[in-house]
């Protein structure tokens, strides 16, 4: 380890210095929970037909050869099966989860250790995560995973919610502008630790340390769509340093993963948190778009009785079709049992409307951020005595109020919040199945082999190239995307019809694709 790349001074509460230099940070690298992972991992792969088929379509060629990718995505058993793959084809990959809970430990350690690697010499990759980090301990693992031991930095990032990339894109805005806000001033506690790791980085590297690491950066692909938003916004107000791959609206990730995937893990994160029985709840989901239909299809497979809220009138009328009650929450908020944000946007479930929830009323969010429900006003009330916070254990919490009387005995009522207000299927349950995770991880595998390619085609680095044009988002062509779902059909047992030749030309296509324009909405 090299002194001078080691911080004297520890980081906010972490009891760990800045620049840390260690080789990796999990929770438990004991041989049970090493094999327990591994074990996990094996049955995973089985499930993930197409990081297989890349594998073996790569055998040999290491097409990610000289990439250096931090990623930023759940460090959960199918996200080691992805690692696993980008290091099988060649690259150099640090990792950090995008979510203080959802991190799988035995999945870190599994993939610290590595398929080859034993006890004494790990053949993994370096992680930094753990399940249940604080704010100061997840921006300090998103900084380990950026900075490489010699002290370089990433040339590809592949992100889950935009957190890596906007620490980059913070630190060299602020290093331009020679000013970083004062951290009082953050309108969250976490933007608070981002103002300070930014404040801490400047006092031990100075001025130049973001912009050395951003101008070798030559693109990133991200998962989701709450951080496609924020890429696309900086591409059109032009602070984009780098070209971006929307892996989100690959039809094979968001009509899959954000539908099926919450199809499947929705109810099991509820189940598994509270064991309330959800036959004959009344549940309302806030937010009809791909998450909220696999919500919803989730809970009415339980035989909940389910409603909705939306402001887009195309996805309320979808709702009408398919037999649910579209509703205003500020008309029904004192009828449900459960409430499930997953809009993506902000300011959705208001302390105001907590007040009035029936006693004991589960609350709990499947979009990205924990600021769909408002979780900062609840602390508020708790610093001024009118909420108490009681743990029932990791991740669930029950919010007993002071000042209401519809609770036992005319008392204060109290209501159920899971995860903390984060992704709850990712702090309660274990996220998506490998099967759907496969589909959306053949994508971004996808993703990173095109960038190392050929991300100079989507637009230059602009640390690198001030006078560049602001580099472009793009989403990968229809027929990589009609790839990915055909690695996956033999898991079924399907057999595909063959379109003939004066079959194809009759509605406008090729024999082997793609089968729909663009504009196709499936
Ligand atoms: N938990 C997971 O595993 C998981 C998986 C994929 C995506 N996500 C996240 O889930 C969120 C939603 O993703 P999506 O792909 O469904 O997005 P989407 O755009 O398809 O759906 C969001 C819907 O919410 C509606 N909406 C917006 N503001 C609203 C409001 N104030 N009240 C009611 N409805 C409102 C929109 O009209 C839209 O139909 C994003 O944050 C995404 O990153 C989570």
């Amino acid at each position: 380890m090299s002194e001078e790349r080691t911080s004297s001074t520890f980081f906010m509460d972490t009891k760990l210095p800045l620049f840390a230099n260690l080789p990796h940070k999990v929770r438990d690298l004991s041989e049970e929970t090493v094999r327990f992972g591994r074990k996990e991992i094996e049955l995973a792969l089985h499930e993930m037909p197409g990081l297989v088929a890349l594998r073996e379509e790569y055998s040999g060629q290491n097409p990610l050869e000289g990439a250096k990718i931090m990623g930023s995505l759940h460090m959960t058993i199918q996200t080691a099966v992805l690692i696993e793959t980008l290091t099988d084809l060649g690259a150099d990959v640090r990792w950090v989860s995008c979510n203080i809970f959802s991190t799988q430990d035995h999945a870190a350690s599994a993939t610290v250790v590595g398929e080859n690697g034993t006890f004494e010499n790990h053949a993994g990759v370096p992680v930094y995560a753990w399940k249940g980090e604080s704010l100061a301990e997840y921006w300090w693992c998103t900084l380990q995973a950026l900075v490489w031991n010699d002290g370089t930095g990433p040339n590809l990032i592949l992100d889950d919610g935009g957190d890596a990339t906007l620490l980059i894109h913070l630190g060299t805005e602020y290093e331009k502008s020679g000013t970083i806000p004062d951290p009082e001033t953050a309108e969250s506690e976490e933007f608070n630790v981002v103002l300070n790791i930014l404040h801490h980085v400047r006092r031990e590297k100075g001025d130049n340390f973001w912009h050395e690491l951003a101008k070798n950066i030559r693109g990133v692909s991200e998962e989701t769509t709450t951080g496609v938003h924020r890429l696309v916004e900086r591409e059109h107000n032009g602070t984009l340093l780098f070209p971006g791959i929307n892996v989100n609206d690959s039809v094979t990730k968001s009509k899959f993963d954000n539908t099926f995937g919450c199809r499947h893990s929705l109810v099991d994160a509820i189940m598994r948190s509270t064991d309330v029985l959800i036959s004959g709840k009344k549940v309302l989901v806030c937010g009809y778009g791909d998450v909220g239909k696999g919500s919803v299809e989730s809970l009415r497979g339980q035989y909940a009785r389910v409603s909705i809220t939306e402001v887009d009138p195309i996805c309320a009328l979808q709702a009408c079709m398919m037999g649910l009650d579209v509703v205003a929450l500020d008309d029904v908020v004192c009828n449900y049992d459960i409430f499930v944000t997953t809009t993506g946007n902000k300011d959705i479930i208001m302390v105001s409307h907590m007040m009035n929830m029936k006693h004991n009323a589960i609350v709990c969010n499947i979009g990205h951020f924990d600021n769909e429900i408002d979780m900062a006003g609840l602390e508020a009330m708790r610093d001024t005595g009118e909420v108490e916070k009681i743990e029932i254990k990791p991740q669930v919490h029950e919010w007993k109020f002071k000042n209401t009387s519809h609770g036992p005995n005319g008392g204060g009522h109290s209501i159920i919040i899971l995860a903390e207000g984060r992704l709850v299927n990712l702090g309660c349950a274990t996220g998506h199945p490998s099967l759907v995770m496969s589909a959306s991880f053949t994508n971004q595998t996808i993703a990173q082999i095109e960038l190392h390619k050929n991300a100079e085609q989507y637009g230059m680095n602009r640390i690198a190239n001030p006078s560049a044009t602001v580099p472009t988002v793009i989403t990968l062509p229809k027929h990589l995307d009609e790839k990915v779902a055909r690695l996956h059909l033999n898991k079924f047992g399907v057999k595909l019809t063959s379109l003939r030749k004066d079959q194809a030309d009759y509605i406008g296509v090729k024999v082997e694709g793609p089968y729909k324009p663009e504009h196709y909405r499936y």
